[in-house]
């Protein structure tokens, strides 16, 4: 028998089946426990759940030693140094393929809200401002026949796509091994769609150069991390009309604080990082997860490891 730390509220049922083979300490709380109380219990865990807020890196692993595994919640392992990980030894899984549809549908419901301004219109209503119908009022952007423009061609990426072939719009995409160079797909596309894993390589990927390139009418739409886009230059590029808005499901920090620069843009729509938040995805990722658990502490590999 292991003993396994997960780091918040976990109400789902395959936390039964974690529990019938190991013993759990559960951080039974929505927000995050403080880095010393989680280095704390970390200290004799044998393996840890653990979710996207949670820096599991060096410190983590010297203040915990005997854990063996980190089944992170998400897909998404940018707040694991998977490197050091590595290093020591720990095997580290997350929740591939569960999360790509829940994440589509985000990703298209920003596209559709800011292109047909749902929340903005929603506003005037409430505030009062419904003015009798007249023929500029709200009007915003099309769908069918509009080019969107998808960077990152993995799972999400490609559903994204799915989604807008759907509603007759005419697809092309850009990734490191197909489609067509980022340069060209920004200058042709009239919605942008990021779908990147958070990397080296792909933090910034998305500055004052890249928006310069846009077009003036163009959408973006960030369902993948915050740190793949310049925020100060998104909101340079708002406030300027370079772009025509941006949706975000992902933002630097997060939870994003109401008095950040980056709100007072216009045409900009954030929600709170909710790219999974269903119900049947957040119980396949919590399934996902325990069966990494249980395997990699029974000494077998993880079915669902981290690349
Ligand atoms: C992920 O899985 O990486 C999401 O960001 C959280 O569901």
């Amino acid at each position: 028998m292991g003993k396994v730390l997960i780091t918040r509220a976990f109400p789902f049922a395959a936390l039964k089946r974690l529990e019938a083979e190991h013993e759990v300490d559960l951080w039974d709380d929505n927000a995050p426990p403080p880095r010393d109380v989680l280095l704390e219990r970390a200290a004799n865990a044998d393996a840890l759940l653990t979710i996207i807020t949670e820096k599991v890196d060096a410190e983590l692993f010297d203040a915990a030693p005997s854990v063996k595994a980190v089944a992170n919640l998400a897909v998404g392992t940018d707040n694991i140094d998977l490197e050091e990980a590595a290093k020591r030894g720990i095997a580290v899984g997350n929740t591939p393929g569960v999360l790509t549809d829940a994440t589509a549908d985000i990703a298209f419901a920003l596209l559709l809200n800011l292109a047909r301004r749902v929340s903005e219109g929603e506003r005037q209503v409430r505030d009062g401002e419904w003015a009798p119908w007249y023929p500029t009022h709200m009007i915003g952007g099309d769908t069918a026949g509009m080019t969107l423009g998808i960077v990152g061609w993995g799972r999400i990426g490609q559903a994204m796509a799915r989604r807008g072939e759907g509603f007759g719009m005419n697809v092309i995409h850009s990734s490191r091994s197909s489609g067509v160079p980022l340069e060209e797909l920004l200058e042709e596309a009239d919605y942008v769609s990021l779908h990147t894993p958070l990397t080296a390589e792909t933090r910034h990927l998305m500055g004052a150069a890249e928006f310069k390139r846009m077009k003036p009418g163009a959408y973006l739409i960030n369902t993948a991390r915050g740190g793949v886009v310049d925020q100060v230059a998104l909101r340079e590029a708002l406030s300027s009309g370079e772009i025509a808005g941006a949706g975000l499901d992902v933002t630097v920090p997060e939870p994003l604080p109401p008095d950040d620069p980056l709100l007072s843009a216009p045409n900009l729509l954030v929600v709170p990082h909710v790219g999974s938040a269903t119900i049947r995805t957040r119980s396949r990722m919590a399934d996902m997860a325990v069966d990494n658990l249980l395997a990699a502490l029974a000494g077998r590999p993880m079915p669902h490891p981290a690349s």
